[in-house]
């Protein structure tokens, strides 16, 4: 049988997410015996904290094993109300609320719920892979918008005037953002409701690094504005805050119709999200917050470290991001193809990094490495990098 004849025309408009091939890659050559600092996956190297643990211990142990109601236990959708009218500033309710296993299908349940085939969706771009390949899935024309390192990570907002149209049914932000780091403040998200007002676009708000921000800027919310809360989707979750990425917890803040839609994709896919898990993420946002400060004080530690010591590698250059746990390096004036820096990296050099271009067309020309690792790692990566670095200038001359 020609299992390529087989399958739904569909599935080749899937896309996939390169850390986990590079990942693969990288642990094949470690059984080989080969030395590897890992700077590809974006988990967090920390174990999540004692008292999340100890909550899903108790909860399992109290029966908490089987089904919940598809839209996710009501204390819990209650709690993450309560977390975002308080901190964020978005007066939600607990019925806007969907508990999803992570932060993705919040991605996937948006675009199939809401794109149809010819609608165009804009998206950072570099952005998380996962954003381009659900829009293609849903039949969508993805429109990237540009995060460049020129307009500090931000995006540009006259560019993106240009860029809606009557066809635009949505607008992806992302701040934090992945790859980039870039953070976007209060005026920059004004800046961008005012050009989202001149559609009749959606917004699905990917606010998954809102707690890893190094500056003292507040993370500021679209869904905050309030002629924005009805159009906006915000994406959340537990993955990266409180280094929960195996638990696979997320969830979604939107309108009562959209969350009616998103609660009928997760009953048709999923049922619903791991019980005890949900009563852990109870504990997780209402108990204390000081690992997570801590957390984020490490990140930020090593990203200074990090960043300085890229800036010091001839032919490299770095800005400390506002947030999120990842350095973005230009390497371009290198003159090498980022694909195969990466590539060469890996196999030559010892450090497992994601291309720039993985993360879209205007990533080019930059690579992405993971601060989620411990600073001894990172000084031995930067070593490793250096020393790569000075074989390739060496190879040009
Ligand atoms: C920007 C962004 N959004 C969402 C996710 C998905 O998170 P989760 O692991 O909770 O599905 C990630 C994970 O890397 C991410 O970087």
């Amino acid at each position: 049988m020609d299992m390529q004849q087989m399958f739904a025309g569909r599935m080749s408009r899937l896309g996939t997410e390169s850390a986990f091939e590079v990942l693969k890659k990288a642990n094949e050559l470690e059984a080989q015996g080969k030395e590897v600092v890992h700077l590809e996956i974006g988990q967090p190297d920390f174990a999540t904290p004692d008292n999340i643990i100890e909550a899903a211990y108790r909860a399992m142990k109290n029966g908490c094993t089987g089904y919940t109601t598809t839209q996710g236990i009501p204390e819990l959708r209650q709690a993450i109300a309560e977390y975002y009218a308080a901190e964020r500033n978005v007066p939600a309710s607990a019925d806007e609320v969907v508990v999803v296993p992570g932060g993705k299908p919040i991605m996937f349940f948006t675009m199939l719920a809401l794109v149809e085939p010819g609608d165009e969706v804009l998206y950072p771009d570099p952005g998380f892979p996962i954003y381009e390949s659900c829009i293609r899935f849903a039949g969508g024309i993805p429109v990237p918008m540009p995060i460049l390192q020129e307009n500090g990570f931000k995006v540009d907002v006259e560019q993106m005037k240009r860029q809606v149209s009557e066809k635009t049914k949505l607008i992806i932000l992302n701040s934090p953002g992945n790859p980039t780091g870039g953070v976007l403040d209060k005026a920059d998200v004004e800046a961008i409701a005012q050009v989202v007002r001149t559609t009749n676009a959606m917004v699905m708000s990917d606010e998954i690094y809102d707690r890893l921000i190094f500056t003292d800027q507040k993370p500021f919310s679209i869904a905050s504005i309030p002629d924005m809360k009805e159009r906006t989707i915000i994406l959340n979750g537990f993955s990266k805050t409180y280094a929960m990425t195996g638990w696979r917890l997320g969830y979604g803040i939107m309108n009562r119709e959209m969350a009616e839609k998103v609660t009928l994709l997760m009953v048709n896919s999923n049922s619903c999200a791991a019980n005890f898990t949900q009563v852990a993420a109870v504990e997780a946002i209402r108990g204390p917050q000081d690992s997570v400060e801590k957390m984020r004080l490490a990140y930020q530690e090593r990203l200074e470290y990090l960043t300085g010591a890229l800036n010091t590698i001839e032919g490299m250059e770095c800005l400390m991001p506002g947030g999120s746990f990842y350095a973005f390096p230009s390497i371009e004036k290198l003159g090498v193809d980022d694909k195969e820096f990466a590539d060469r990296l890996l196999t030559e050099g010892g450090v497992a990094a994601l291309a720039g271009s993985a993360f879209g067309i205007y990533g080019k020309g930059h690579i992405r490495l993971s601060a989620a690792n411990s600073m001894e790692n990172l000084q031995r990566a930067v070593e490793l990098l250096r020393a790569f670095v000075e074989k390739i200038r060496a190879e040009q001359k």
